[in-house]
């Protein structure tokens, strides 16, 4: 089960929930249309299960926007096929985001 606890006026957080356990979460920040991934995770024991899907699925189809923007490490390959799978499409790049690491920028418009 999903549920959406909101935090302020811009940021929600969903929460995967077995029983009373939280198997992952997903935060977002909503701002003039446009949404922000600020945190998806799932607990490593429960990964490949379809949960990182459902959560970003819960949003694309629930919350009211324009488009949707994240960074996503160069090297988070699980993360990047995930987010291509649903749609988004890399606009551009940043140099050492992550360090050493570029993060690439994806966005998914309506
Ligand atoms: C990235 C992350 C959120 C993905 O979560 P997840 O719950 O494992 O994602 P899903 O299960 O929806 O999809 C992952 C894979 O499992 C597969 N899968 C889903 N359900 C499945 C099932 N029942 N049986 C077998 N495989 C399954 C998916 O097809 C997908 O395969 P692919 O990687 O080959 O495309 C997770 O790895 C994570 O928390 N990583 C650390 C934090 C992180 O990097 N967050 C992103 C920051 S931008």
């Amino acid at each position: 089960m999903i549920e959406k606890i909101e935090i302020s006026d811009t940021d929600s957080v969903y929460n995967y929930m077995d029983g009373e356990k939280i198997l992952g979460y997903l935060e977002i920040r909503l701002v003039d249309g446009v949404i922000d991934i600020m945190n998806l995770f799932v607990n490593e024991e429960n990964r490949k299960e379809g949960i990182g899907t459902a959560l970003m699925n819960e949003v694309i189809e629930k919350e009211d926007y324009n488009r949707i923007m994240l960074e996503v490490n160069e090297n988070n390959n699980e993360a990047i096929r995930l987010y291509t799978r649903l749609g988004f499409k890399e606009i551009s790049l940043r140099d050492r985001y992550y360090g050493e690491d570029t993060a690439i920028i994806m966005e998914k418009v309506k």
